[in-house]
């Protein structure tokens, strides 16, 4: 991609000239799975050489439902980079965003949080799912709904084109559209008729950026019902063992008797063979199918040993490689690819800050501070 123009606000030119990316992790937990290989990791291994990329670990919302536990948070914040690094995310071609150590975001984040009716922000769905889910009641701190603007700055704040998500972000990522599209139309002029993909060329300061999901939109744990996640205990992790794998897949409860059987070719099984099986064999995926939805003597043991295989295959490289981060030497690898991405990460949140503030006519000469 080339950038014909030169202005400081076509995304994508303060470095490079290729489009950008945002996506990221929260650390409430260390231990990435599948749900998030399909979901997200696989589009952003895909997109590094392409595009711009930049992996945000968003440490500072962590803290909106573990802010009693930062040693926690730390180490959760170690444990993602290393999961990112085993899976093939790579800190030479993208930069690795720590959330915390970026100024800018916090201040777009206030900046921001006056562009969005709060009541908006409350009746934010996946925001919902999440108090459901994790079971926060009514006790959750006045910073957890925040966070979903704060999401927004962590986006904007990169001027990216494409944020990859799983689905159950696609509501945050509608959300920090809105922001852009009412900063451009209230601060730079930009016309309320002017169309998303148009916007920065006709004067806003953000591109309106768009969500990027992955193959499976949504996948379920191996209890078969909710989305897989670790704190329902349904989740395939990229770490488990090869036996720990093949275990959990055996757990998978279909309802079906025998081989002879025909079988429902959406149940949970098929699913996972649709996510890991076809995706490298799919006329044997296709096969599968066949067979389990005729009844034509193929069992649900017998599926769930190749589809083990399968997802082994996969993750095995990524386990080796995460093993070997397991030492002092990784750690300090760790620290440093964070500090060399903080640095890189700050460069262009402090332009974007900068191309705010004097949209907004907060422009004073910026400060000078100690
Ligand atoms: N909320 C996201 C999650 O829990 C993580 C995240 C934080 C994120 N900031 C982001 C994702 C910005 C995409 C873009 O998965």
């Amino acid at each position: 991609m080339s950038s014909s123009s030169t202005s400081s606000l076509a995304p994508g030119t303060a470095s490079t000239s290729k489009p950008r990316v945002l996506t990221g992790d929260t650390p409430t937990s260390t231990g990435l799975h599948l749900g998030h290989y399909v979901g997200s990791l696989e589009n952003r291994l895909a997109l590094q050489d392409e595009y711009d990329c930049y992996f945000l670990i968003a440490n500072v919302h962590a803290f909106t439902t573990l802010a009693e536990k930062p040693e926690q948070i730390r180490a959760n914040t170690i444990g993602i980079v290393k999961d990112w690094l085993a899976v093939g995310l790579d800190p030479e071609r993208s930069t690795f965003v720590l959330q915390s150590e970026i100024p800018a975001i916090a201040e777009l984040t206030f900046f921001f949080a006056m562009l969005i009716p709060f009541n908006k922000v409350m009746r934010n769905p996946t925001l919902k799912t999440e108090i459901e889910t994790k079971g926060l009641g009514e006790t959750y701190p006045f910073g957890f709904p925040m966070y979903a603007v704060g999401q927004c700055a962590d986006i904007l704040a990169f001027r990216p084109d494409l944020v990859p998500v799983g689905e159950d972000q696609e509501a945050h990522i509608e959300m920090c559209r809105d922001v852009a599209l009412k900063f451009n139309q209230v601060y730079c002029g930009v016309n309320n008729r002017t169309p998303a993909e148009r916007h920065h060329l006709e004067g806003g300061v953000f591109p309106i950026p768009r969500a990027k999901i992955g193959r499976v939109a949504r996948l379920a744990g191996i209890d078969g019902t909710n989305k897989m996640s670790k704190s329902l205990n349904n989740a395939i992790f990229l770490y488990d063992s090869a036996k720990d794998v093949q275990k959990k897949i055996n757990k998978i409860t279909t309802g079906r008797q025998s081989p002879s059987e025909p079988g429902d070719v959406n149940n949970i099984l098929m699913q996972y063979v649709d996510a890991f099986i076809a995706s490298t064999d799919p006329s044997r995926a296709a096969e599968i199918k066949r067979r389990y939805g005729a009844g034509d003597n193929l069992g649900d043991g017998h599926v769930k040993q190749e589809l083990g295989e399968a997802i082994n295959a996969l993750i095995e490289p990524m386990r080796l490689r995460r093993e070997k981060l397991e030492t002092p030497a990784g750690e300090a690898l760790v620290l440093d690819v964070i500090a060399r991405g903080v640095k890189k990460a700050n460069v262009v949140a402090e332009q974007t800050l900068a191309l705010a503030k004097k949209a907004m006519r907060v422009d004073f000469g910026g400060r000078v501070v100690g």
